[in-house]
Formats: C-alpha cells, sequence, structure tokens
C-alpha cells in the first residue's frame, strides 16, 4: 500500500503556504508566499494586513502546491491545518480553508498544532526518529523545550517567561537600524563582529529553570547603543540613534547579542539533557536558520552522540510540509477533527505559565 497524500496548509503568522506530503515525511511540493514587504515598514506583522493577504494568497498558493507535486485533489487522503496558535484572523484563513476543501473532498480533516509541527520539520525528506527525544522550537513566537515520547507525544519542559528568541532578535536589529526580519541581517552581521566586544546577559533563572528570558538582553543591547537607560530627548524603540555606529560597532553588538542569545538557548539544552538522557534532540522554528546555533548545536550533538534532527533551510521557517508531515502522523493515529475544529491563538502544549 502506498503512504497517503496529504495536503497541509499554513497561515498562522505571515506566510501563506501550502504543502504536499506523501508519508510523514516525503515533501513533493513546498510553497510559501512570504509577506515580509508587506510587514518591513512596521518592522514587524501588522495583523489585518496579514490576514488580508493569506484570503488574496490561498487559493494560488493550494494551486500550486497541488500543480508542483502533480496530485490531483481527488488523489487526497487528508487535509491537515495548523489550526493554532497563532494570529486568529491569519488562522482562521487557513482553517477555513482546509475545513471547504475538506468537506468538498469527502475527506478528513486533521487540526495541528504549529509548535508541534516545528519539531516535525527536523524529519521531512529524512529517516524516522527513535523516541524519546528532546525537542527545541526557537522562533519568533516561541522558545520552549519538550520532552517528545512520540511524534503525538509531546510535554513542555521549559519555554520563555518574556520574549521570544526570534522576537529579540528582530528587536535587536530595530535597534541597530538593520533590516526586518532581523534574524538573519543579525546572523550575517555577526559573522564579522567580535562576540567579546560587549558583554550582554545570559539570564540563569535559577538552577533547576529550563526556561529561557530575552528582554534583559535585548535591553542591555538598547543601552549599549544608546548610552543608558532612556532620557527625554531620547526616543524608545524605533532605530535609536543606532545612525551613530559605524558598520564595525554594529557588528560587534550583533556578534555580542548573538552569543549571548545562543548561549542562553545552549545552556538550558544540555541542562534538559542532563534530566532526560535522550538520544535525539528534534530542533525547529525560524531561529533554527541561524549559523551561530546550528553549529552549537552540532558540536553538542557530536560530544553527547545525539542523533540531531535541524531542518534544511527551507523548513526552518514558517512552511506547510511540517503541517503535512505531522498531519499525517496524526491521520495515521486517527486522530483527525471534524468542522467543527476551530482556530486557537494558543498552543495546546507551548502556553500556560503566563
Ligand atoms: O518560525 P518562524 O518563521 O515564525 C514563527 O513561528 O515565529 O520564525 C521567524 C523568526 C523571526 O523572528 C526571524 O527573525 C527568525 O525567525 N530568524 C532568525 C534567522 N532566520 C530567521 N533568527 C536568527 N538567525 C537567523 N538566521
Ligand atoms: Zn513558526
Amino acid at each position: 500500500m502506498t503512504a497517503p497524500f496529504i495536503l497541509g496548509i499554513e497561515t498562522s503568522c505571515d506566510e501563506t503556504a501550502a504543502a504536499v506530503v506523501q508519508g510523514t515525511s516525503r515533501v513533493l511540493s513546498n510553497v510559501v508566499a512570504t509577506q515580509h514587504d508587506l510587514h518591513r515598514r512596521y518592522a514587524g506583522v501588522v495583523p489585518e494586513i496579514a490576514s488580508r493577504a493569506h484570503l488574496e494568497r490561498i487559493i494560488p498558493v493550494v494551486r500550486e502546491a497541488l500543480g508542483t507535486a502533480g496530485v490531483g485533489l481527488g488523489d487526497l487522503e487528508a487535509i491537515g491545518v495548523a489550526h493554532r496558535p497563532g494570529l486568529i484572523g491569519s488562522l482562521l484563513v487557513g482553517t477555513s480553508a482546509a475545513k471547504a476543501l475538506a468537506w468538498a473532498l469527502g475527506v478528513p480533516l486533521v487540526g495541528v498544532d504549529h509548535v508541534v509541527a516545528h519539531l516535525h520539520a527536523g524529519l521531512l525528506d529524512d529517516e524516522p526518529v527513535s523516541y524519546p527525544a528532546l525537542g527545541l522550537v526557537v522562533s519568533g513566537g516561541h522558545s520552549s523545550i519538550f520532552l517528545v515520547e512520540g511524534a503525538l507525544e509531546v510535554t513542555l519542559l521549559g519555554r520563555t517567561i518574556d520574549d521570544a528568541v526570534g522576537e529579540a532578535y528582530d528587536k535587536a536589529a530595530t535597534i541597530l537600524g538593520l533590516e526586518y526580519p532581523g534574524g538573519p541581517a543579525i546572523d550575517r552581521l555577526a559573522a564579522d563582529g567580535d562576540e567579546t566586544a560587549h558583554c550582554f546577559p545570559v539570564a540563569k533563572l535559577g538552577p533547576e529553570s529550563l526556561d529561557f528570558s530575552f528582554s534583559g538582553l535585548k535591553t542591555a543591547l538598547l543601552y549599549a547603543v544608546t548610552g543608558g537607560p532612556p532620557r527625554p530627548q531620547r526616543r524608545a524603540g524605533g532605530a535609536v540613534g543606532a545612525s551613530h555606529l559605524s558598520v564595525k560597532q554594529k557588528a560587534d553588538l550583533a556578534a555580542s547579542f548573538q552569543r549571548a542569545a545562543v548561549t542562553a538557548i545552549l545552556e538550558k539544552v544540555k541542562r534538559a539533557l542532563e534530566r532526560h538522557p535522550v538520544a535525539a534532540l528534534l530542533v525547529g522554528g525560524g531561529v533554527s536558520a541561524n549559523r551561530r546555533l546550528r553549529s552549537e548545536l552540532q558540536d553538542l550533538a557530536r560530544g553527547h552522540r545525539l542523533d540531531l534532527r535541524l531542518p534544511r533551510p527551507a523548513y526552518c521557517l514558517d512552511n506547510a510540509a511540517m503541517i503535512a508531515g505531522l498531519a499525517a502522523a496524526k491521520y495515521a493515529a486517527g486522530d483527525v477533527a471534524d468542522l467543527s475544529l476551530t482556530a486557537a491563538a494558543r498552543s495546546e502544549v507551548a502556553s500556560g505559565r503566563h
């Protein structure tokens, strides 16, 4: 029996995405229409603009995903959709489109948690992993560590108590007057900087904690740029006086920021490994594209003989292949939804404590 074709749909934030995956890991197409150009001037995602753009793009994107895969609507066995967490107006576009397709085709609908799907990204186009594993999601909306006892058995161990790491990267880039989204810009600039130029804080949050905190790091960078806490004549936020900095100074700030951010992540992953000595680590989310983070995780994996699953670049950022892959696992387990499925702003596994 051939593995089923699953269409995945992703609209949780500012990417309109659709993909066709066969089984849980064979990606036949992965189409992403990004909205960065629409949000750049606001240095962040504007929810109303995002949902309107999803509405305009969802049907062409689904068509392209089917066309590239060479799969017809009648070949699909199920429709998977990210229905949480995210911007509610954006999620509703994808959820409504998925429901309409599932109903019209008479196939099951599978609701997927976007954060759990990021953990599936490193399994795409690759061999299955042996559980239990640890999971690390580092994105613009989440920074969380999980114990993953099966594709569908995911327990939260720690999460950020304030900013997500990608959010901190984006804000740091704004402070330095770099382009949006800031993660890739800081990643590039940091390569030419001296990471020991500034000693930025790495939040520990107590000897037992597996939580993260990135807001102090962001503030430390801001003060390094402005020379201290705001006075009335200084504007808070925005490109605060970054124009007085040379390219070298900005590179040093970016490298020092990145060193602190990556160190904070690695320390908590090591702590989680001490507590849960598993043989695999699943990583996902936009920040998993970061070169410094990837190389440190690879060193860690060598030292601990870990089966490290770093997603390919196309699967780090928001995409629908990870949604379809996880939906295939849920479908195989009989975990399907009905047409009462609705969008929810919060994750079922990654939220809770604030
Ligand atoms: O997973 P994602 O596409 O969306 C969310 O679910 O949030 O992640 C987007 C985030 C943004 O904050 C972006 O700045 C960050 O991932 N990012 C990076 C890099 N590429 C994207 N952060 C650091 N280094 C990168 N190379
Ligand atoms: Zn994401």
